[in-house]
């Protein structure tokens, strides 16, 4: 089961589920995480993290297995793209990506979705 974390934000506490450590993340990649049952994966560009989605919609290979560039995911099946800020598809991509927020806790990622 999911540890459950508070993590303190500025003059306010919120709450997430515990995904991963910062330092897992591989820089300009991507890290699969669970958080109880659910999936998800993990982008670093920099010094930035997002959360989306670990299927792709397009044939459900495992965008865990995407490459990045910037804000870019690529799934390496077919090519699809998105805006990991948004999930908004770019280039070939006919549909969105989920994302989902995420807090930092010190050296630690929370899901607060
Ligand atoms: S399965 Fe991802 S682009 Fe086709």
């Amino acid at each position: 089961m999911a540890r459950k974390a508070e993590a303190k934000g500025v003059g306010a506490k919120a709450k997430g589920t515990v995904l991963c450590k910062i330092d897992a993340v591989p820089q300009e990649g991507v890290l699969q995480c669970g958080a109880g049952e659910r999936k998800v994966c993990v982008a670093r560009a920099g010094d930035q993290f997002f959360a989306f989605q670990p299927d792709c919609p397009h044939k459900h290979s495992p965008l865990c297995e995407g490459a990045m560039e910037g804000h870019v995911l690529t799934c390496l099946d077919h090519m699809w793209q998105w805006d990991i800020r948004t999930g908004e598809p770019q280039g070939l991509a006919e549909q969105p990506i989920r994302t989902y927020k995420l807090r930092r806790d010190g050296d630690t990622l929370l899901l607060v979705d």
